[in-house]
């Protein structure tokens, strides 16, 4: 989704503005752009703003701003996921203003007023209404050139108070980065409803959407609050509230962030997906390290919240029933887990899709625990799904979320770090089986605190944690059978995906991956359900992969595979040893190394994103940023 740089320094930040649009590539994008304050580096005097603007790739902005030799001490640069606008030059940001009454020509050349944003606007068109009628001249379909010609009309020689000004007007989520010709030595920020950080540099400093694009510039990283204004001058900066206030000492900490600019690199792999896939091991080792027993301080967010697991522990004795809430990948995490809490903790659980909870009526119960899941800690509708629940005065909240820094994580009572570490293929691979580790343990400390976890079965169930690394080593030695199925798979158009119990969210999330980057047309469904309709669909041109582990419902699904196979549908199958599945005419058997119990969704859903990723690789699509998707979705 977009992504934002800002800088104001003394020396070019044209390359820094350009490489920390590089490093926010993977969040997706569709077109691409940066302007500059030239006279800030002492050239044209005479001051004035120019951009550069793209629909390539950031690699190409990079030839196109040598060409132009466009620089500036003073810049901000953009990355645009379209909402408002198709992806095309003219609505790519930086948006401009040239002041009103001038005629839409100028536009190519030097702005008063230079903008991005990230977010939408949802008073956009009345706002546009108004400023068409005072004389403004739009070149744009965005939300976003409505800001630029609102900051221009309110700027009274400070552009602090003009952003100010502009973004009390403003409905919806946003985060912006503006500069103005006036003031070749200012940055102004503001952040409500989507991610904006100030990184503070030697003299220098910076504003991005994530820390990540700031890496190997610094490291010391302010996370801004909702409704945070932020002044960025040489060598100085000022945060206050919405009204321009200033906040209490200390409440903005600077923190060093450690923004792994190394796990951008490939290495031996193709894609970022192949290589996160293979990440998965290291990442719930990482994720499990120093495990030594199950225990409340665990979900006290590695101390983030200065807690010390007494909060979890009375917490966790208080609640009845747990509510998750989640999207896409995630939200199937939340959908496996609740097979765990309620067969293991014995505790009623609820899942629910953020962005369709955050809109309905429900019924608050004050005694649950509300937990949010996500990779990046920023996904618009359950960070609002989070805040509807508080609303509502349920203020038991837990996030298993992979950014330590994230709005997430600060704004639960309790949280559970996973380490899967970046990750930047926008399907969710390693997020997702961190994200089970996470769930699995929380389950377990649910367990112990209602008193349902005996010291043995405890024992058992970390030993299994424990193995979980070698266990998924040796599913990912499958990899070459997998490639045997995707050279099936890339010829078809649409394939079924069955599992029962806990499995069926493992066929969900194998369907959505496969969906989502080869753009093969995938369904799921729980086995039981084919005969209820899916079945007209099965003919011997449908593939249908069947994740069959060795379980209580083993033989009813073999019933169900049955039906598939009389209507000469073809089966592909996961199955381990004691399922006497084998292979035969119109059913392909993949061995499943070893049955594991409970755990056994972290290991079947590791073929399905080889199947997928190989799949798409074969149909030749853009792995890491399929069409039409974007990593981090922090708009609604
Ligand atoms: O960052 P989050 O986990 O909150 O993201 C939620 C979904 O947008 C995400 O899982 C999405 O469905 C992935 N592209 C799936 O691979």
């Amino acid at each position: 989704m977009c992504g934002i740089v800002g800088a104001v320094s003394t020396r070019n930040i044209v390359p820094i503005l350009v490489q920390g649009l590089q490093r926010l590539e993977y969040r997706g994008y569709d077109s691409c752009g940066v302007a500059v304050h030239e006279a800030s580096l002492g050239r044209q005097p005479t001051g004035g703003l120019r951009r550069a603007r793209s629909t390539a790739r950031v690699a190409e902005l990079l030839e196109q701003v040598a060409h132009d030799d466009l620089q500036g001490a003073t810049g901000i640069a953009h990355t645009r996921w379209a909402t408002h606008g198709a992806p095309a030059v003219h609505n790519a940001h930086p948006h401009f203003s040239h002041g009103c009454g001038e005629a839409p020509a100028e536009a190519a050349r030097a702005g008063h007023v230079a903008l991005v944003h990230n977010g939408i606007i949802e008073n956009h068109e009345e706002l546009r209404a108004q400023l068409q009628a005072r004389g403004y001249v739009f070149s744009s379909q965005t939300d976003t050139e409505v800001i630029a010609h609102l900051v221009d009309s309110l700027y009274e020689g400070d552009l602090f108070q003009a952003v100010r000004g502009a973004a009390s007007r403003l409905r919806g989520a946003f985060a912006i980065a503006v500069i103005h010709k006036d003031e070749p030595h200012r940055v102004v920020g503001a952040r409500a409803g989507s991610p904006l950080v100030l990184g503070v540099g030697e003299g220098e400093n910076f504003l991005a959407s994530d820390a990540m694009a700031l890496a190997g510039v610094t490291d010391q990283i302010v996370y801004l609050e909702e409704g945070d204004l932020v002044d960025l001058q040489l060598g100085r900066y000022w945060i206050t509230g919405p009204e321009g206030q200033p906040l209490p000492a200390g409440s903005r900490p600077v923190r060093t962030v450690n923004a792994h600019s190394g796990a951008a690199e490939l290495g031996p792999y193709r894609h970022y997906m192949q290589k996160e896939i293979f990440e998965q091991p290291r990442a719930i080792g990482d994720t499990l390290e120093g495990l030594q027993g199950i225990a409340p301080e665990l979900f006290d967010g590695a101390g983030l919240h200065g807690q010390s697991g007494a909060a979890a522990w009375r917490v966790f004795k208080e609640i009845d029933s747990v509510l998750i809430l989640a999207c896409g990948t995630s939200y199937y995490s939340g959908c496996t887990a609740k097979y765990w809490l309620e067969s293991i903790a014995g505790i009623p659980t609820q899942v629910e899709v953020a962005s369709e909870y955050r809109y309905r009526t429900s019924v608050p119960n004050p005694r649950t625990l509300v937990v949010t899941i996500s990779q990046s800690g920023e996904t618009a509708d359950t960070l609002a799904a989070l805040r509807h629940a508080q609303g509502l005065g349920m203020r038991h909240t837990l996030t298993i979320c992979n950014v330590a820094t994230s709005a997430m994580v600060r704004e639960c009572a309790l949280a559970y770090v996973t380490r899967a570490g970046v990750e930047i293929g926008v399907a969710s691979t390693k997020a997702f089986t961190t994200q089970l580790a996470g769930l699995f343990l929380l389950t377990l400390t649910l367990a112990q605190s209602k008193g349902r976890l005996t010291e043995q079965s405890e024992e058992q169930y970390l030993k299994a944690m424990r193995h979980l690394p070698a266990a998924l080593q040796a599913v990912l030695a499958l990899e070459p059978q997998v490639i045997s199925w995707a050279e099936d798979f890339a010829k078809k158009e649409n394939a079924l995906f069955l599992g029962r119990g806990i499995h069926y969210p493992i066929a969900l999330e194998g369907a959505l991956k496969l969906k989502e980057i080869s753009y093969i047309h995938a369904e799921a469904y729980p086995a039981g359900e084919l005969k209820h309709g899916p079945l007209a669909l099965v003919t011997s041109s449908m593939p249908v992969v069947t994740v069959a582990p060795n379980d209580e419902l083993l033989e009813k699904l073999k019933s169900n595979m049955q039906e598939v196979r009389a209507r000469g549908g073809v089966l592909y199958v996961l199955a381990d040893a004691r399922t006497n599945i084998e292979s035969s005419e119109g059913v392909h058997v993949i061995r499943m190394p070893e049955h594991y119990g409970p755990l056994s969704p972290l290991l079947h859903v590791v073929p399905l994103q080889l199947l997928a990723y190989h799949t798409a690789c074969a149909r030749g699509t853009d792995v890491d940023k399929p069409r039409n998707l974007a990593k981090s979705v922090t708009v609604e």
